[in-house]
């Protein structure tokens, strides 16, 4: 039998809510029709917004919102978004299918969006091909609240009250689509760009994320944090998980794979933890004693697109493996809260590992978004230390433990362990022993089926989280965990 052990009485520290974040690119039908179809559609919404879902992610508990991109962002100029919508510009999403984009959601239908799902919102500034001076306008412009030109402007287009926009990102993936720079090179425009982000209001600090590192190019976190770390808050990692880690050729499918397929992918997505604990290292030593948190800012599957798609719109289906990987990165995180300040999975409707997907009015929750709700009283409660003790399964090329967990109390003492059994097709007797806490009772629910399990527009609840029966036998928590399967055990003070 499996044992999963909780120390009550060791954490890393407090889950930041944050990493529960997503991220909205102007990528495919992620935007238009996916959150914004405007005040006169059809499709029922307030301000333009779908209230299917802004509600299914207000449920989810979004904590924040990046956007507007991704390689987008290094291509997006603010001015062409604000004012009245038939003088905005009209330009071409050169990164994202060709297609024309009419700037219609802009500066102000993104803050209305955040407010509508009460999130924080993280804006991804243009370093690629912007300048220092649009960068600080477009901070002027959300968080100045006296006279000023940015805010002056900002009233004549109906805002009064400053947003206090909080998390700035300083490019994206400035190695690649954001201009193809050296980690040196970058270093210094960070500098130039961080000089001229200025705090508006000393209760509404700005957090300046920096453009970090793709996987494992630990030159490039230690050299930005070398060069630019005194002037920066954060740095940021993208990490994608691939089926096939082959970025050129064909990245497999989303809901067809072997058996070999799937146990790949979730040892490509455990890689996570190496590159958490590597990065945080690395920021810790090359930032000479100040505290860097590190932002994952880009996470999630990257499959082929569904056929007969555009292939720039980068739209999946999400299936129980997808789940898995969810489960499994959000654990990591749990666990390495003391240095993960925020992550944001890409992207959060309709384009690579979404929570929803959405088909003209329909709307259907991915096995992603279960994770995400079934995980959501992580977010603000203390990490507790936790073990699984457990067997190493999978293939010859892949060997994943059968078990991966993370545990957290919140402040009412309430603990949530959340189990993941990676066996494609064996259930897990496991027995949970919780030290150092008194609980009075135990509630579960699972989310299991076929690694290959997903919902349809003709199907949508068929992966749904469902009531689960755990026994309390002499103090431990027991329970058969079904095979690929996403646990999450509640016990109340
Ligand atoms: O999420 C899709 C793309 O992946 C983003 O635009 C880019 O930052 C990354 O390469």
């Amino acid at each position: 039998m499996a044992k999963i052990i909780v120390n009550a009485s060791r954490s890393v520290g407090t889950i930041n809510p944050n990493i529960y974040g997503h991220f909205a690119e102007h990528l495919g039908r992620l935007i238009y029709g996916g959150i914004f179809v405007g005040e006169n559609s059809d499709i029922p919404n307030v301000n333009g917004m779908r209230v299917d879902v802004v509600e299914a992610l207000r449920k989810m508990r979004i904590p924040v919102l990046r956007w507007p991109g991704g390689c987008f962002a290094d291509t997006y100029h603010w001015k062409d978004g604000i004012g009245p919508k038939e003088s905005r510009a009209t330009i071409v999403n050169t990164n994202w299918g060709g297609v024309t984009e009419d700037n219609s959601f802009g500066t102000h239908e993104f803050m209305e969006l955040c407010r509508q799902l009460g999130c924080e919102a993280y804006f991804s500034g243009n370093v690629g091909s912007g300048t220092v001076q649009e960068m600080s306008d477009w901070i002027e412009y959300c968080n100045m609240g006296g006279i000023s030109p940015m805010s002056q402007l900002r009233r004549a287009n109906g805002q009064d009250a400053p947003w206090n926009v909080k998390f700035w990102g300083i490019g994206n993936e400035a190695w690649g689509c954001g201009g193809n720079m050296t980690a040196a090179y970058y270093a210094d425009e960070c500098r130039r760009y961080s000089t001229y982000m200025r705090n508006y209001s000393p209760d509404h600090k700005i957090v300046k994320i920096a453009c970090g590192a793709n996987a494992l190019d630990y030159n490039w976190t230690k050299t930005v944090v070398e060069h630019a770390g005194h002037m920066i808050d954060a740095i940021s990692l993208h990490y994608y998980t691939l089926p096939t880690n082959d970025w050129q050729g064909s990245k497999g499918s989303s809901t067809e794979f072997d058996t070999k397929l799937y146990y790949e992918t979730l040892d490509h997505t455990l890689f996570m933890d190496e590159l958490v604990e590597n990065h945080s290292r690395v920021i810790r030593v090359a930032g000479k004693g100040k505290k860097i948190g590190l932002v994952v800012d880009e996470w999630g599957t990257w499959y082929d697109v569904e056929p007969g798609t555009n292939p720039g719109f980068l739209y999946q289906q999400n299936c129980m493996r997808d789940a898995l990987v969810a489960a499994i990165n959000l654990n990591i995180f749990n666990n390495h809260c003391d240095t993960v300040m925020m992550t944001n999975i890409a992207q959060v409707v309709n384009v690579l590992q979404a929570v929803i997907l959405t088909e003209g009015d329909q709307m259907l929750l991915t096995p992603t978004y279960h994770v995400f709700e079934m995980y959501k009283n992580h977010q603000g409660a203390q990490q507790l230390e936790c073990y699984a003790q457990t067997r190493m399964i999978g293939v010859e090329s892949a060997k994943v433990p059968q078990l991966h967990a993370s545990a957290s109390r919140d402040e009412q003492g309430n603990i949530l362990l959340t189990i993941a059994n990676l066996d494609e097709s064996e259930s897990c007797p496991v027995s949970c022993l919780i030290a150092d806490a008194a609980f009075t009772s135990v509630s579960a629910r699972v989310l299991a089926g076929d690694p290959h399990a997903h919902n349809t527009f003709d199907s949508p609840e068929n992966v749904v989280p469902v009531e689960f029966a755990v026994t309390v036998e002499n103090g431990e928590i027991c329970a058969v965990l079904p095979a690929c399967s996403v646990c999450a055990i509640t016990l109340k003070a």
